[in-house]
Parts: structure tokens; sequence; C-alpha cells
């Protein structure tokens, strides 16, 4: 399985390396073989040989330049990161085109980064019926048979709500997901104690994107230990 956990504008550097160490002293104290990947603010970087992977919430597809309060590769290659988060609604949210998107992920796919692509569809989608085409949309001029692609299906109405979605929706569209990639398929949104078992166990779930449930270290460390 994969377990993601997405910090968004959560800890700073000094507050990471103590999450860092914590979680790096779980993973190898109960030999937990699943894959863990976690996403700090860029200036919470680390550098150095962890159990999990560091991934990135942002960057621009560059090496360097003229981008004003952007990072580029020259500088997640200083942490060696290799894995980046593309496509976030929060991030949508504050503008990034369907094009800028696309460039991210050419960039991350020619420099051979791992790719989680998040995907979802708001409430009135969701009611209109019309998610799997608008998933669909989303994917649209994405190689979705590059090899170190993951996506991780997130309907907004559930993100940081508390409330997931339900059982039959993540089921259904993970089936979706499915019939066009044999991508990692990942479900995210107010995953926590509660529901991560049943998620978990849908046939085409390869594991979660967390985010509050996941600020806290012992929390984390709790959902992977199940
Ligand atoms: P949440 O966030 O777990 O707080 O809903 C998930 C995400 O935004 O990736």
């Amino acid at each position: 399985m994969i377990y993601a956990a997405n910090l968004k504008c959560n800890h700073t550097r000094t507050s990471f390396a103590n999450y860092a160490e914590i979680l790096d002293d779980f993973i190898l104290k109960n030999k937990i073989g699943d894959e863990i990947l976690v996403f700090p603010p860029n200036l919470a970087f680390l550098q150095g040989d962890f159990s999990f992977t560091l991934g990135a919430q942002n960057f621009y597809p560059c090496i360097n330049g003229a981008f004003t309060g952007e990072i580029g590769k020259e500088h997640l290659d200083e942490f060696g990161i290799k894995c980046v988060l593309i496509g976030h609604s929060e991030r949508r949210n504050l503008g990034e085109s369907k094009d800028l998107l696309k460039a991210k992920f050419d960039f991350a796919k020619q420099n051979d980064y791992k790719i989680i692509f998040c995907v979802g569809e708001n409430l009135d989608t969701k009611n209109a019926g019309k998610t799997k085409e608008f998933l669909a949309k989303q994917l649209e001029n994405l190689d979705l048979k590059y090899k170190k692609l993951v996506i991780a299906y997130e309907p907004i109405y559930s993100i940081g709500t508390g409330v997931s979605a339900n059982l039959k929706d993540i089921k259904e569209i993970l089936a979706f997901l499915r019939s066009k990639t044999s991508a990692k398929l990942l479900y995210g949104g107010s995953v926590n104690e509660k529901n991560i078992k049943e998620i978990l166990s849908l046939n085409e779930c390869d594991g979660v994107l967390i985010g509050s449930a996941a600020l806290k270290v012992e929390n984390f460390a709790k959902l992977i230990k199940g």
C-alpha cells in the first residue's frame, strides 16, 4: 500500500525535522514494508537518508530561471527530491491551469520523477452526474502509461471536511480510473482512523493521500500501522 501525507502549509523546518525523525524511526522499528510518501512545505525540505520518500507539493517546470517565487529542478535536486504532487485541487483553486499542469507533468516525466497526479470533482459536478466526464477531462493529454505515475482521486467536497466520499462512490470512480490506466490509484479526502480500513479494502485502491489526519506524526504512524 501507499501511504502519502500532504502536510500542506503546515510545519516549519524545525517541526518537520522532528516529524521526519519520529516517522523514520517508526518505519524502521516496525519494519513497515509499505511505501510511505511525505510532502512537507518546500521550505521544510530536509537533507538526509530517510526510510520514506520526501516529495514536493509544488515546483515550477524549469531547472532555474526568472520565475519569481517558484522553485525549480535545481532546488529539488539539492534535497534529492524525485517525487512530486501535481493537480491538487487547492493549487488548481489558486489558478493552476490545465496547460500548466500538463507542463508540470511532462517536465516531471522527462526527469523521471514519481508523479502523484490529483483529480477530483466538486459537489455540483457530482450531483449533476458528470463526475466521470469531468475526471476524463482532467486526465486528457497526459501520459497515463507513464510508469512512475500514481493517480489520487480526491473529490473536492471531501477534502478537509472530516467527511470522506461514500465507499460506493469511491469504488465506482476507482474502477473507472482503472479502466483508463494501470497506474496505482489512491483515494484522498478526510481519510482518518475510522474510515481508512474500508477504503483500503476496495479492490482498486492502492493507497491513500492524507492531509489533516497526517499532520501529527503519531496519527500518521497509527494510520500506517492499521
Ligand atoms: P484531508 O486532505 O485528508 O485533510 O481531507 C487530503 C488532501 O488534501 O490531500
